[in-house]
């Protein structure tokens, strides 16, 4: 018999550096409109962020920030639990008991890892490397069902049910449940704006190929302005922006942003010239962006308060790990006093 789990949302990102555009269209927009329809859970992933080095003179800042970057997205703290991922230490033990379901061949195909550490993967930490089988504890703890993710996190989720099928398997148990991730949208892969093939990111070295939540609005009108095009028009269809990095991308962020579609963008503006394209685009993104960068730093002005919700949603949080990782325990063995 196949039990039946209640739907849940989980989702998180690493307080590494400031959030993107590519955070907010890929996953904290989603976050958002998922809110409500089911219960949701959101995380600040600090155990996530310290795989690769983070100065501890800034790591706490970056966890308030891309909390302030949720809360400034519309995430209530009333309806989504919202917390910071190392104030429930269960993550970290339910990713002990998964580091030793996951196996090293699964691990061996993980591309994030392969893009991480490059050729240097020797010097990478065993954290970096191990990453995926905490992010299933994260999402497992809570016997989640949904994560809204943007598209470079799909193979962690497939890891993610294949932990789950295998400890069920292994246990005899139907406990854990089979995780979907939820991909979808026009901005699933937001594209670095001075090379299209490359995604957009927290760390790229040119602070031009992104937009960040925190930037005002005269940079992000500047950065759209110039990112990289080619010479055309837009066309008169989608097709047409094939083996069009760079246009495409620009069209999918058009569309996220207001709520349409690619082919509906491409309706309106077929046969138009980035003279017109690009001013309507800044025009859109400042209007959507620039009031969350400003709410983001009001809210950072008064940290007290961030660490006030961070703690309320952890204590949430811990009161819905507490009895599944009891369960596991009991279904690994693992002897505890009662
Ligand atoms: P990270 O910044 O790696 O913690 O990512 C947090 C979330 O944002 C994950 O769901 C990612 O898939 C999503 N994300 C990050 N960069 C992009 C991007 N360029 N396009 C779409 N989603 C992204
Ligand atoms: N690995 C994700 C990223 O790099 C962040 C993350 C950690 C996550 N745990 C998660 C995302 C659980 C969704 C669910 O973007």
């Amino acid at each position: 018999m196949t039990q039946a789990f209640t739907p849940r949302v989980f989702s998180g990102i690493k307080p590494s550096g400031g959030l993107t555009l590519g955070n907010y269209l890929g996953a904290i927009k989603r976050f958002v409109g998922m809110q409500g329809q089911m219960e949701t859970i959101y995380c600040v992933v600090d155990m996530h962020a310290i795989t690769v080095w983070q100065d501890p003179s800034e790591l706490a800042n970056a966890t308030r920030e891309v909390a302030a970057g949720y809360l400034a997205a519309g995430l209530d703290p009333a309806t989504s639990i919202l917390f910071n991922q190392s104030q429930v230490s269960a993550h970290a033990e339910l990713g002990w008991i998964f580091n030793c379901v996951a196996r090293v061949g699964w691990m061996n195909r993980m591309t994030q890892f392969k893009d991480k550490a490059g050729s240097s993967a020797e010097k990478a930490s065993l954290g970096l490397y191990a990453y995926p089988a905490l992010m299933a504890a994260d999402i497992l703890l809570y016997h989640a069902t949904h994560v809204p993710v943007g598209e470079d996190q799909k193979q962690h989720v497939e890891l993610t049910r294949d932990i789950a099928a295998k400890f069920n398997h292994d246990f005899k148990v139907d406990f854990f449940p089979r995780t979907e991730p939820v991909i979808d949208g026009p901005a699933t892969r937001v594209m670095n704006l001075r090379d299209g093939t490359k995604k957009m990111s927290k760390s790229g070295e040119s602070d031009m190929e992104r937009i960040n939540m925190t930037d005002g609005a005269d940079l992000i009108a500047k950065k759209f302005k110039k990112a990289k095009t080619d010479p055309e028009p837009l066309p008169e269809t989608l097709e047409g922006l094939k083996d069009r990095a760079e246009a495409r991308n620009l069209v999918d962020i058009y569309a996220s942003l207001s709520d349409s579609t690619p082919e509906a963008v491409i309706a309106e503006y077929a046969g138009a010239g980035w003279g017109r394209f690009k001013p309507a685009l800044a025009d859109l993104a400042v209007e959507k962006l620039a009031p969350m960068g400003d709410e983001m730093a009001r809210l950072m002005a008064d940290p007290a308060e961030i660490d006030r919700v961070l703690a309320e949603g952890s204590e949430k949080a811990r009161a819905l790990a507490a009895p599944i990782l009891a369960q596991t325990y009991d279904i690994v063995g693992l002897l505890r006093g009662r």
